[in-house]
């Protein structure tokens, strides 16, 4: 059975926040899931082995977060229906918040309704205290909308260049400057020179922001991030996130220095006139934070499926960048040669995304990705079908 694809290339929201000048995004559509596990995922009464999407740990089906998810929807309901400064606040959102500084190593952090709004609420909050963000051109939209629309002076640098952002940096440090980084790059897999970043800073009034939605769960100490990974901590960094990948949850959060998330709380309308996470699924993302801090095996298992990924990819003659990640961009010499490819393995019963997203290695390319839940056999199989569909191919 053919994929179905539903064509989103024309949908307003490509055009919007893209930092970059390049055409707006196309994906390669949207694929209908009747069910859904970490590894599998059943289409048109099939089941698929799929090597997609950010649930990179796998929680989403945990017996703990599904368990404390049921718990809370007994004793909260599914909606508080009032933001959190109003009467929608409760114990479960202000412990997840606590939970989340202490696992990031920050001094306070502030739950917001996605990642995305994570970004534009940071973004309200930083235009009282600094004037000029210079953000990384392949940075996550929400970046580029979060900034934009706050009102800050926008300077962007060539992707992961530390060097371009220092002296932008350099330039504009007496007007109050943040610099903005994704962690990890969902759409090609690089890591952002987060030190070096951090070292570009000018001394005063300045702040390194990494968006780590996908650093989070799978870089640094026991999946702390991509900030643990370069070893930087402290009143000048902040960190924002999603609680839908790592977590395999749903909602946003900011972590950083004190009076910045006080800032947030009193200032940014984006999470003052907004209805928090539900607080089920504040207390399965809770539950999921403590089976990641309490139990490192899960990482572990990550990290052993990336390594094996790496090499089987490597033998059909692919190469991926350092420090490893679960995300496996690469492209090959014909976009009808990837379709075919692609269609073929969807027909052997695996998924292995060929889409179009700025960012990438090129317009249109493959992105895999891979969780802890992933078995050995299910790479392998893999490798063996990819590798001989590029032998046939070539
Ligand atoms: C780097 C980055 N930032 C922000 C977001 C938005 O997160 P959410 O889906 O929780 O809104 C995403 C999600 O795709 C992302 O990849």
């Amino acid at each position: 059975m053919p994929l179905s694809l539903v064509d989103s290339a024309s949908h307003p929201d490509f055009a919007a926040a893209s930092l970059r000048s390049t055409p707006p995004a196309r994906t390669m559509g949207r694929i209908s899931i009747e069910a859904f596990s970490p590894t599998h995922a059943t289409i048109g009464g099939r089941e698929i082995l799929t090597f997609g999407g950010c649930g990179y740990l796998g929680l989403s089906h945990h017996p703990r977060v599904r368990a404390a998810l049921i718990e809370s929807l007994d004793t909260l309901g599914l909606s508080t229906s009032a933001s959190r400064e109003t009467t929608g606040n409760t114990l479960t959102h202000e412990a997840l918040e606590l939970d989340l500084a202490s696992f990031l190593n920050t001094e306070s952090a502030i739950l917001t309704p996605e990642g995305y709004t994570a970004n534009l609420a940071l973004a309200q909050a930083l235009a009282w205290r600094y004037r000029v963000a210079i953000v990384d051109e392949r940075s996550h939209r929400s970046v580029g909308h979060a900034v934009a629309a706050a009102g800050l002076d926008v300077h962007t640098f060539e992707h992961l260049s530390a060097g371009q952002a220092a002296s932008l940096a350099a330039r504009h440090a007496d007007r109050g400057v943040v610099i903005y980084t994704d962690g990890v790059f969902a759409a090609d897999g690089s890591v952002a020179p987060a030190d070096k970043l951090y070292a570009a800073l000018p001394e005063r009034n300045s702040l390194l922001i990494i968006d780590d939605c996908h650093g989070f769960c799978v870089l640094g100490d026991n999946g702390r991030g991509t900030a643990s990974q370069f070893g930087i901590a402290g009143p000048r960094l902040c960190i924002t996130t999603t609680l839908a990948k790592g977590l395999g949850c749903y909602g946003g959060a900011i972590a950083g220095p004190g009076d910045l998330i006080r800032d947030i709380q009193t200032h940014a309308g984006v999470y003052r006139g907004t209805t928090p996470v539900p607080p089920p699924i504040a207390a399965s993302a809770r539950a999921a934070l403590a089976v990641v801090a309490q139990d490192g095996s899960l990482v572990q298992s990550l990290r052993s499926n990336i390594a094996h990924m790496r090499s089987i990819l490597s033998a059909a003659g692919l190469r991926f960048p350092e420090p490893a990640v679960p995300i496996f961009t690469f492209m090959l010499d014909s976009t009808e040669r990837m379709e075919a490819i692609h269609h073929a393995l969807f027909e052997r019963g695996i998924l292995a995304p060929l889409i179009e997203y700025p960012g990438g290695p090129a317009s249109r390319y493959f992105r895999l990705s891979i969780t802890a839940a992933h078995t050995a056999e299910h790479i392998d199989r893999l490798g063996r079908e990819l590798a001989a569909l590029i032998r046939m191919a070539a």
